[in-house]
């Protein structure tokens, strides 16, 4: 039974084969939390974890009772977890224990995103109910166990079942706490261009906390955060994961007590919330998803990756191979015309790509990014054919098309604006603040959603446009919005996100079959909201290969490769001035949804023959890139970072294709060795270097070994010294393996 309830103990055992998650209804009605962690029998009492009858808190102000839904001002003094104002001003709640359901399968959220099941065998749900009888509040707490993989997520409905009205001003999503504080805190953190770095430091007395207020997820933290013990590694010891399923304002928070325990907290950001609720009004608020493992930070990505590839991403395109696609945005910027792209579309179908992305510019008037965001309407000095007659003639040559939009956004140089400028979002009589040159509109309100989804169907709709990018490129100042009253205003930031999602919601509904992609000026709204709209998002503006690694081994923590756009760019990079070879840029993008994004006519005649192979090399692996286990092997976070390697196994253990970089090339190399896991011990696996390289690290390597022996000695990277003197710097090695 993988959901229990014991009556006399009343107790709530959520479990599986590797995890139990043990609530207990409390002596005073209060949700008490026992346990989530491995798994424990499901026939036994677990009352005995915590402190005993606990009857409320007393004097002793700082009983470290682990609660599922803390309340402010009833005597637990740690961050609470909701928090709603009566009629009378007051924020005081029993919440007490009305009722529970368990069902099979896992109801959807109304109005949010989630994950989901496809059986109702491959997970159980419970659903409890709390009340607090003077005000009327109801909660539903949702919480559901997965089947075959070691998470459980948790999501909330407030209600007013009372005669007045309620102000929401805090309700978390998640809210665990653990016995103990030895913990490290890893986050995501970094901004443009170096996005989802690894940031890691040991918890201390205190709060200590990430989010957004910016109306978006951001690219400053992502809404996950992990607490592992010291001496976790990728692959062994304790870690809980914690993941927000949300795109906007979030906070996650960690408080550590006197006593030395620690409050996990994670939902909408509490700051600038406020909801209004009137009676028999309810707010869903968003899933959050934990997943505890003991097999180190490897086990928890696997377990995340399974479940956001194949449980939250939807539609036609969660298990369809994807397209290896050109962009043209750093090979033009701007300026580009339809005979240009043409000429770019044709260089690229020679090389093997099959869908041709048209970036930003092809639309009002926009020459540079002063002007025309809103004005869906092609640009006839550019394309004088329309996107229709482009997109038909780039069919023509063998390509699928794609089609950059920016929905949320409004150049105060737009007809748009000029026509509705009560649609940008800012506070009448005030200025509005500019960021690259735009506003945004007001996604709260159902007119302006309405005016998109109308504009862009009929571009979706009159053209063969198989692929939609999805940008975003700037946070909201002056939130406010002339749909709502004075006293809703706090609800503006969530409405935005309700507007965006209900966006994407109708437009994926009437064109299932093409393939979105989101982006953010690269990963500014890398989330897993994002990602059950569009099954592939773009991972970063910054294109250089070094810069990547860091990048998308951050990513990886949480996300899988096949939600990654991983691009091959020019050089000089246009981020970073670095002259990567053109095999290292194509052995880091590999790792990803895979694509170019320069101008294809500018390859010479050796790169054209490069080229060719990397995207032959990238689709017989395709499945293997895309939907493999991906495994990290060298941190380039850890030491001096010089070093990173990583690698995909096929689910039979049978394929692997294994990334080993180096940043800067050092004199006398060691014996260095890069040990693999994942392998089938016992099978014999054919080692080949792709491409070849004649060097002596392909010598060493270009062996039968047995998955064993690559495991326990690895792959051996020591070279001559004086073979190593004509590395260079920006090294790469792929390894595939055949047993
Ligand atoms: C930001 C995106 O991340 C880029 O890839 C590109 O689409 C530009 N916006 C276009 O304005």
């Amino acid at each position: 039974m993988p959901i229990g309830w014991d009556p006399e103990a009343r107790q709530l055992h959520l479990q599986n084969g590797t995890i139990s998650y043990v609530i207990r209804v409390l002596e005073n009605g209060a949700l008490g939390h026992l346990h989530f962690g491995p798994r424990l029998s499901g026939e036994r009492s677990y009352a005995h974890v915590g402190l005993g009858p606990f009857l409320g808190f007393t004097n002793r102000l700082d009983d470290p009772v682990a609660l599922e839904l803390p309340i402010a001002g009833v005597g637990d003094f740690r961050v609470p977890g909701l928090a709603v104002e009566g009629p009378d001003g007051s924020a005081i709640l029993d919440l007490t224990y009305v009722s529970h359901r368990i069902v099979p399968g896992k109801p959807p959220l109304a109005s949010l995103p989630c994950t989901y099941v496809e059986a109702d065998a491959e997970a159980d749900t419970v659903e409890i109910v709390l009340a607090d009888a003077p005000t009327g509040t109801e909660v539903r707490l949702a919480y559901t166990v997965f089947r075959d993989l070691p998470i459980v997520t948790r999501s909330m409905v407030v209600r007013n079942g009372g005669g007045a009205a309620l102000d929401l001003t805090c309700a978390m999503s998640a809210s665990l706490d653990l016995a103990d504080s030895d913990w490290w805190l890893v986050q995501l953190s970094g901004t443009w261009a170096r996005e989802r770095h690894v940031v890691e430091r040991p918890l201390v007395p205190g709060r200590q906390s990430i989010g957004s207020v910016r109306g978006a997820s951001g690219y400053q933290h992502n809404p996950f955060i992990a607490l592992r013990r010291a001496s976790t590694t990728e692959d062994q010891g304790e870690v809980y994961g914690f993941s927000l399923v949300y795109s906007g304002n979030f906070l996650a928070e960690a408080d550590v007590d006197a006593q030395g325990t620690t409050r996990v907290r994670m939902g909408i950001a509490p700051e600038g919330f406020r909801w209004r609720l009137d009676p028999g009004a309810e707010l869903e608020l968003p899933e959050a998803v934990l997943a505890y493992s003991d097999a180190g930070l490897g086990g928890l990505s696997d377990a995340y990756h399974v479940l956001y590839r194949e449980r939250l991403a939807r539609g036609t395109w969660r298990d369809r191979p994807r397209p290896v696609l050109i962009n043209n945005w750093e090979g033009t910027y701007y300026d580009f015309d339809e005979p240009k792209l043409l000429e770019m579309a044709a260089a690229s179908w020679d090389l093997g790509i099959e869908l041709f992305v048209l970036d930003d510019g092809w639309f009002g008037q926009r020459d540079d990014d002063t002007t025309s965001l809103g004005d869906w309407v092609v640009d006839r000095r550019k394309l004088p054919d329309g996107i229709d007659g482009l997109a038909t003639k780039v069919e023509a040559l063998g390509l699928r098309f794609g089609l950059w939009i920016e929905p949320e956004m409004v150049s105060e140089r737009s007809r748009l604006f000029a026509d509705h400028p009560d649609w940008a979002i800012g506070v009448p009589g005030r200025a509005r603040t500019e960021a690259r040159q735009q506003f945004v509109l007001d996604m709260s309100r159902p007119d302006v959603v309405d005016h998109l989804f109308g504009v862009l169907s009929d571009v979706l709709g009159t053209a063969a446009v198989s692929y939609v990018k999805w940008d975003m490129n700037r946070n909201i100042t002056e939130p406010y919005s002339l749909g709502l009253p004075p006293d809703r205003q706090g609800e503006f930031f969530h409405r935005y996100i309700l507007g965006v999602y209900d966006l994407y919601r109708r437009l994926t509904a009437a064109f299932p079959e093409v393939l979105f992609e989101s982006c953010a000026s690269g990963g500014g709204r890398f989330d897993p909201g994002m990602l059950a709209f569009a099954p592939q998002t773009w991972t970063s503006d910054d294109t250089d290969a070094v810069e990547r690694l860091r990048i998308q081994w951050g990513t990886s923590l949480v996300y899988p490769l096949s939600s990654m756009g991983a691009h091959v760019a020019a050089v000089p990079n246009h981020q970073t001035g670095r002259l990567a070879p053109l095999a290292t840029r194509a052995a880091v993008a590999f790792f990803g949804v895979f694509g170019y994004e320069l101008d294809p006519t500018r390859f010479s005649a050796e790169e054209r023959h490069e080229v060719i192979d990397q995207i032959a090399f990238y689709k017989a692996h395709r499945e293997l890139f895309q939907r493999g286990r991906f495994v990290r092997l060298r941190s380039p976070f850890e030491g001096d970072g010089d070093r990173t390697a990583w690698m995909v196994v096929s689910p039979d253990r049978r394929q692997a294709v294994v990334g080993v970089y180096q940043a800067l090339n050092r004199p006398v190399p060691g014996p260095d060795r890069v040990r693999l896991r994942g392998l089938d011990p016992s099978a014999a696996y054919k080692v080949a270097l792709w491409p070849s390289t004649g060097d002596s690290i392909e010598r060493a390597n270009a062996l039968v070994r047995g998955g064993d022996d690559l495991m326990a000695v690895g792959l051996f990277l020591a070279a001559e010294r004086h073979a190593a003197a004509r590395w260079g710097d920006f090294w790469a090695r792929l390894f595939v393996l055949e047993a």
